[in-house]
């Protein structure tokens, strides 16, 4: 019989990754109040956004102005994506607690995403951590790609395996796994998770599965079963890369919550606070969009 966990971190990627791909500027206020409705939801971990080159990524340009004015909680553990020492040392200025680097197992996406190469990411990398563990910040990684590429397409598990080995033993306490275009599937994902098992341990693994053909719950079902314990997620599903055309959203909070639910796996997150948050972001960006389109007539 297969033994599911009592218990599973969900790190909430909304802000970040829900919002990261809008064509339409957002409101700081707007951006702020998603992030207070999901802590009042029970969420308490949240990537609220990156400091990234704003030329790259326009939508959180506001990186600065939106950590400044964060609500902080003692529970409530706020992380943002940082690219090159650059990107740490506004970290640090910003009293950012958690930073996530990322990279990729497909050279092109890297090469599209960040400009540069899997071993100058890893480079790049080293200052960023030793800065960050110098200041208690904690480090989390991302490998993208783990189940293919929207320029490579097949992507070996193995080299997934050697990425995520690496960062791990870099300091990231803990990697994320993103499947970015969605393609995986429920048997290949557990070989992928399979493979990245055998070079470190599960419970510093995360699934970060995007929905394009609707398969991530499916996914996240299945790594389930090998162990996995942590999960990325966003809010009505939002997201997607803006280096990784055709990519759908992220897997919705609320459709892991409710299947967790459902298995007797607590999470600590109150769903039908988190289903008004999720109607009440749709509604503020079909308002944003229509009446952005609007003035440009
Ligand atoms: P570059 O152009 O090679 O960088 O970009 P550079 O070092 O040559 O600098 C160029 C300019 O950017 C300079 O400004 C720098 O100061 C500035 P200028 O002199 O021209 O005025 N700059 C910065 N500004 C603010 N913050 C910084 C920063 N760094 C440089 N940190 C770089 C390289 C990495 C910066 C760029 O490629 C970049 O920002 N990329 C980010 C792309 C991104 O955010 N993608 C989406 C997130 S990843 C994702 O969605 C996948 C994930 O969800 C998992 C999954 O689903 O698989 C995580
Ligand atoms: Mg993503």
């Amino acid at each position: 019989m297969i033994e599911f966990p009592k218990h599973v971190k969900i790190v909430e990627v909304s802000p970040r990754d829900g919002l990261q791909n809008e064509k339409q500027t957002i409101d700081l206020s707007t951006k702020l109040e998603l992030i207070n409705r999901l802590v009042d939801s029970g969420i308490n971990n949240i990537e609220v956004t990156g400091f990234v080159s704003p030329k790259w990524v326009p939508q959180l340009a506001d990186s600065t102005l939106l950590c400044q004015q964060l609500t902080q909680h003692k529970r409530v553990n706020y992380s943002a994506l940082v690219p090159n020492e650059k990107g740490m040392q506004l970290a640090l200025k910003n009293n950012i607690k958690e930073v996530a680097v990322f990279t990729a197992a497909s050279e092109s996406f890297t090469q599209k995403n960040i400009n540069c190469s899997i071993e100058e990411s890893l480079a790049r990398f080293k200052p960023v951590i030793a800065l960050a563990h110098q200041n208690s910040i904690k480090v989390r990684g991302y490998v993208s790609c783990v189940l293919g590429c929207p320029y490579e397409g097949e992507i070996d598990v193995n080299q997934v395996a050697t990425v995520t080995e690496k960062l791990f033993e870099m300091g990231c306490y803990e990697v994320s796994l993103g499947d970015t275009i969605g393609s995986g599937t429920p048997i290949k994902a557990q070989a992928m998770l399979k493979t990245c098992m055998n070079k470190v341990p599960i419970d510093i693994l995360a699934l970060h599965f995007h929905n394009t053909y609707g398969q991530a719950l499916a996914n996240i079902y299945a790594c389930l079963q090998l162990g996995a314990t942590i999960i990325d997620a966003s809010v009505a599903g939002l997201g997607g890369c803006p280096y990784a055309k055709g990519a759908s959203g992220n897997v919705s909070t609320e459709d892991v919550i409710y299947m967790l639910n459902g298995m007797s796996i607590e999470t600590g997150i109150n769903l039908d606070k988190l289903i008004d948050t999720g109607q009440w972001i749709s509604q503020q960006l079909y308002k944003n969009n229509n009446s952005q389109v609007g003035n440009t007539h």
